[in-house]
């Protein structure tokens, strides 16, 4: 499995990304942390998301440990961050209140410190974590021209933005993601013109909690058991398990999202990849929608 272009320019990633948000509650050795990371590698999944925050500012600092017992390791990777949440955690005393900051400065310092907490010189990607009322798009673009030109971060995107909020920071300085969560339990990017956008812009949407955390396959509320139900006769008539099958409904749409697998166990992350062998039709498709939505397409 090959990597392939976020956007026109770069950056090069592979089609479906890992996620470490949840690593900390893994309670690995950082041996097998890096043995985590080694089998992503060997099956193709050579690009993994982070963000400053998680794990409570943890997570970086216990994927640059394992990353430190095999540094030539990082030339095979694509690291992604995020930045400018700013949470109540022991890690930092100072925040009463959670919020968000987006000024150049918190961008840049929280940009540096997760270089430091990932033994890395630079980010492949670094993202705005969530939409800031408070953001002066102007200040946003100095800080990422600031933070190219030193080297430390290649590309630059956002998360969780609706169309509007994109269209505002992208004309100050150039974004090539919105990170978004889309499953068949939440279709409202598909309506609101998130897609359409990307799709229209050639920028390829990333796609956190691809299973719902989970949702998709145990658990839920009576949607969320609809789709349980369409997921497993689908999965059944193509020979492969459930999740695959999840995976490949993100994968069949236009806009070519890259799919963020956020499992500890290898086995959940090769049924991901093996999602992108799996091609649904309209009807397979269509039918996991509305297993979502509770009613057929208008
Ligand atoms: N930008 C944002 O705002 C944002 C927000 C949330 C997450 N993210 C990113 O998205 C990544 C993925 O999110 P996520 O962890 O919620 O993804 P997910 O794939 O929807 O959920 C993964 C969870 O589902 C569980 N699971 C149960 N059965 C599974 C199966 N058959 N296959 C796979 N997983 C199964 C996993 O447990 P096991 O480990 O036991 O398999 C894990 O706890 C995160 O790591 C993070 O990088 C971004």
């Amino acid at each position: 499995m090959n990597t392939e272009l976020l956007a026109a320019g770069g950056p090069a990633l592979s089609p479906i990304v890992a996620g470490a948000w949840r690593m900390a509650d893994w309670h690995l050795t950082a041996a097998q942390r890096l043995r985590w990371i080694e089998q992503c590698v060997e099956l193709g999944v050579t690009s993994f998301d982070h963000a400053d925050i998680y794990g409570g500012y943890a997570v970086e600092t216990l994927f640059g440990e394992a990353l430190a017992l095999a540094p030539a390791l990082r030339e095979r990777l694509q690291l992604v961050s995020k930045c400018g949440i700013r949470l109540v955690d022991r890690a930092r005393p100072a925040h009463r209140v959670k919020h968000y900051d987006t000024s150049a400065a918190h961008l840049i310092a929280s940009a540096e410190a997760s270089l430091r907490a990932l033994r890395t010189d630079r980010l492949d990607l670094l993202l705005i974590h969530r939409p800031d009322a408070l953001m002066d798009a102007d200040e946003v673009a100095r800080a990422f021209e600031s933070l190219r030109a030193a080297g430390k971060v290649r590309h630059f995107g956002v998360s969780n933005f609706t169309p509007a909020q994109f269209e505002l920071l992208a004309s100050r300085t150039p974004l090539v993601t919105n990170q978004i969560e889309l499953h068949p339990l939440r279709r409202e990017p598909i309506h609101d013109g998130t897609l359409d956008q990307l799709q229209r812009l050639r920028l390829r949407p990333m796609i956190w909690s691809p299973l719902a955390g989970g949702a998709l396959l145990a658990g839920g509320d009576a949607a969320a058991r609809r789709v349980q139900a369409v997921l497993a006769e689908i999965a059944a008539s193509h020979r492969v398990s459930s999740a695959t099958v999840a995976f490949a409904w993100l994968l069949r749409l236009p806009s070519r999202p890259l799919p963020l697998a956020g499992s500890r166990r290898i086995e959940a992350l090769r049924e991901a990849v093996a999602a992108l062998a799996l091609r649904l039709d309209a009807q397979e498709w269509t039918a996991l929608w509305q297993a979502g939505s509770g009613q057929e397409v208008p």
